[in-house]
């Protein structure tokens, strides 16, 4: 069958540069993705305390946040028009090691880039605390949608980062439910809250006020392990 011989390696020439161009366009998606055995076995040498997660965080939301969101969940702006959707690492955060995080941070793959230059060995480590953090937003009693969506601009923690912006932990869960209606009614219009609140529906804003309410001042922002 001397034309269908041919006919193939004619177009292996033809196949093979194409091929290398579209593998940085997506076709790595649903493509297993397993850090060496000796890698994924390695230890976080970074304690996991609340000055690293805030640091992974600082560092997170420089060089992560674009693609992978702001809780991790792969809905960063430049993630969503991504066709290989970057990791929900909020979903996997706790489910993998520390070590295989770490590689593929250095690594990279596929429209990720490597950070092996950009970021040093240990600044990989304290993102990978931050991570790893991320088990707990997703696993704690209130820390629903609404309140890690609420979380953006207030924290988990109910106080933000500007100091203009209001304490949560002040406020009785009657007072946030009633503030919210105000802003949601446009009673207070204009203001981002108003802006934040149109779309949430009573049950949000009582789930939302529960949590808020129940924050103490004194409490720690991250519970050390
Ligand atoms: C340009 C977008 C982009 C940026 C920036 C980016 N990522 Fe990713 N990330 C992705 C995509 C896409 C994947 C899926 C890659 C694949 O499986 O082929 C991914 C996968 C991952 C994974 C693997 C998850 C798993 O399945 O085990 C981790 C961990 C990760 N990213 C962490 C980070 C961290 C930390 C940063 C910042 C230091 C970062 N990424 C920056 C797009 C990005
Ligand atoms: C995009 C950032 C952002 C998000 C998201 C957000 N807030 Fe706010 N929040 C603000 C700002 C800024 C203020 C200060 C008042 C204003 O400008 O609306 C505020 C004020 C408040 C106040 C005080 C309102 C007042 O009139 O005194 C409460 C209570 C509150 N937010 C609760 C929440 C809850 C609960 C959620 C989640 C459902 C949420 N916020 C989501 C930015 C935000």
């Amino acid at each position: 069958m001397p034309v269908r011989i041919r006919f193939f390696s004619a177009l292996r020439g033809v196949l093979v540069i194409p091929l290398f161009i579209l593998v940085p366009l997506g076709f790595t998606e649903g493509v297993p993705w397993q850090a060496p055995e000796a890698e994924a076995a390695k230890t976080n040498p970074i304690r996991y305390d609340v000055e690293s997660v805030s640091h992974g965080k600082m560092l997170f939301s420089k060089h992560c946040q674009g693609c992978h969101g702001y809780w991790g969940e792969g809905d960063g702006i430049v993630g969503l028009t991504l066709n290989n959707r970057p990791a929900n690492l909020l979903r996997i955060a706790g489910k993998k090691t520390s070590g295989e995080f770490a590689w593929k941070i250095a690594e990279g793959r596929d429209v990720m880039p490597s950070f092996r230059d950009t970021l040093s060995k240990g600044d990989i480590w304290h993102v990978v605390n931050f991570i790893e953090s991320l088990e707990n937003e997703l696993g704690s009693e209130g820390q629903s949608a609404v309140v890690r969506h609420c979380a953006m601009c207030h924290e988990l923690a109910g106080k933000a980062f500007y100091d203009e912006w209001p304490d949560l932990r002040d406020m009785s869960q009657q007072d946030i439910e009633n503030k919210l209606y105000a802003h949601r009614s446009q009673v207070i219009a204009d203001s981002t809250m108003s802006k934040v609140t149109f779309n949430l529906t009573d049950d949000e804003i009582k789930e939302a006020a529960r949590y808020y309410s129940s924050l103490k001042q004194d409490a720690p922002l991250i519970e050390e392990q």
